[in-house]
């Protein structure tokens, strides 16, 4: 089946706006490591790893052999039965997330982690008001959308939760641009103070934030925000959730939760994405007190299910025994001098930043900070010729995101430099 007849049958029968990348839209069919294959045989280098999801590579022998055998003995059971790989993996998050007395939920998706964040906190608080970050992106059920600070990813404007936005994800385009990192952290805390103050009731249940603006173009504020943010939160007792669906797991190098860049233990974090390698699941971990202060009873039929658990566990095991957090680290900082240099030579290139291996790379008009959307758009596509996948993000649609599977190779960061430096350059 060629790409041109998948999309005339997509076309038909799914939604407008299930958004596919590409003029001419491809799929992909096979997958080894940081490369994959096309449906009509083109191989490229992938550097989105279907949105940072194929965290450990693609068809890595452990992790597939880990559901190959799982599959073969039990799927399914629901969370009516004791599930033991769900158990080992909710003993190895509560461990590795660092907040003491930990619990775990294990849902489908980072859209449900984040829904099950926000009941948590708005039970525990006896309160639906929210604070959230402008420019950020945190799921597509109400809940999660009325937090969402991204008109292009708010649907709707329904949404349970009383939500007041409030500034410091995306320093590029923030008023407060010009300052230096601690002029920023300082009007990011006043704003804040502000917003307490004057939008809403005082008794505010969470603030939730993505450490690192994942859909929001790797929009990355400066180190120690979100502790001084959280002195804040704490005079008032409201909750602080971090979104770890895109920055957790290593994949920033430094550190093994993005959050941990800032110097706090949050309250709760949500996960999702890359934890599966590509099964599906997500999840929230929290403070014992807090997950237990659900009062009625709670389900998700398939979090936690054997199957993506089992292939969690082999994720985990396959990230922690290789180190991937130091490779990321390591060829994060390979890829940061690449795309630094490939800005000073470029003046489409306005901004480079990111931390590890979640590199984003703002085009804009040459000469000033107008988004530059179709520059974008081309160097997606010229990449793609070129063999290399990318992703595209930012409020303007003008973000090229770079984020490789976390086992990426010198030589592939090189090739994947050359092929985007090449589509960079190509712009006029
Ligand atoms: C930071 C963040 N939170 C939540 C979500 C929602 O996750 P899902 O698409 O699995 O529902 C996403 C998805 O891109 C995300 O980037």
């Amino acid at each position: 089946m060629t790409h041109a007849e998948l999309l005339a049958r997509h076309r038909a029968v799914l939604p407008s706006w299930l958004a596919l990348y590409y003029s001419e839209p491809i799929a992909l069919v096979d997958g080894q490591g940081c490369r994959v294959v096309d449906a009509e045989g083109r191989r490229y280098l992938d550097f989105f790893g279907g949105i940072l999801t194929t965290m450990v590579g693609h068809n890595v022998p452990e992790v597939v052999e880990a559901v190959r055998e799982q599959a073969g003995r039990m799927v399914h059971t629901s969370t009516l039965y004791l599930i033991e790989p769900m158990i080992e993996l909710a003993e190895r998050i509560a461990t590795l997330s660092g907040i003491p007395g930990a619990k775990v939920f294990f849902t489908n998706s980072g859209t449900e982690a984040n829904e099950a964040a926000l009941l948590l906190a708005t039970t525990a608080r006896r309160s639906n008001q929210v604070l959230a970050l402008r420019n950020s992106y945190h799921g597509r059920s109400y809940a999660a959308m009325g937090v969402t600070g991204n008109r292009g990813w708010s649907a709707s404007s329904l949404t349970p939760v009383n939500v007041s936005y409030v500034h410091g994800g995306y320093p590029y385009r923030s008023p407060f641009r010009d300052l230096s990192d601690a002029g920023y952290i300082r009007a990011c805390v006043d704003d804040l103070r502000d917003v307490i103050l004057t939008t809403t009731a005082g008794d505010v249940a969470c603030m939730i934030a993505e450490p690192i603006q994942g859909v929001g173009g790797f929009a990355t504020p400066p180190d120690g925000l979100f502790g001084a943010m959280k002195q804040v939160l704490d005079e008032h007792g409201i909750l602080f959730v971090s979104d770890e669906v895109q920055t957790g797991w290593g994949r920033t190098g430094e550190h093994f939760w993005g959050i941990q860049a800032h110097g706090v233990i949050p309250d709760a974090m949500t996960f999702a994405k890359g934890v599966g390698n590509g099964l599906a699941i997500g999840g929230v971990v929290a403070r014992g007190d807090l997950m237990d202060s659900i009062t009625a009873s709670s389900i998700s039929t398939f979090g936690g299910n054997p199957l993506s658990t089992r292939a969690a566990l082999a994720t985990i095991d396959y990230l922690l025994s290789h180190d991937l957090q130091a490779n990321a680290h390591k060829m994060g900082s390979r890829l940061r001098q690449g795309l630094d240099a490939l800005a000073a030579r470029c003046p489409v290139v306005g901004d480079v930043r990111g931390k590890g291996l979640m590199a984003g790379v703002e085009l804009v008009q040459p000469g000033s900070t107008e988004p530059h959307p179709a520059a974008a758009a081309q160097v997606l596509e010229e990449a793609r010729r070129g063999g290399l996948l990318l992703g595209k993000g930012g409020l303007h649609g003008n973000v090229l995101r770079v984020a490789p599977p976390l086992a990426v190779s010198e030589a592939e960061i090189d090739e994947g430099l050359g092929i985007l430096g090449a589509a960079v350059q190509g712009v006029r």
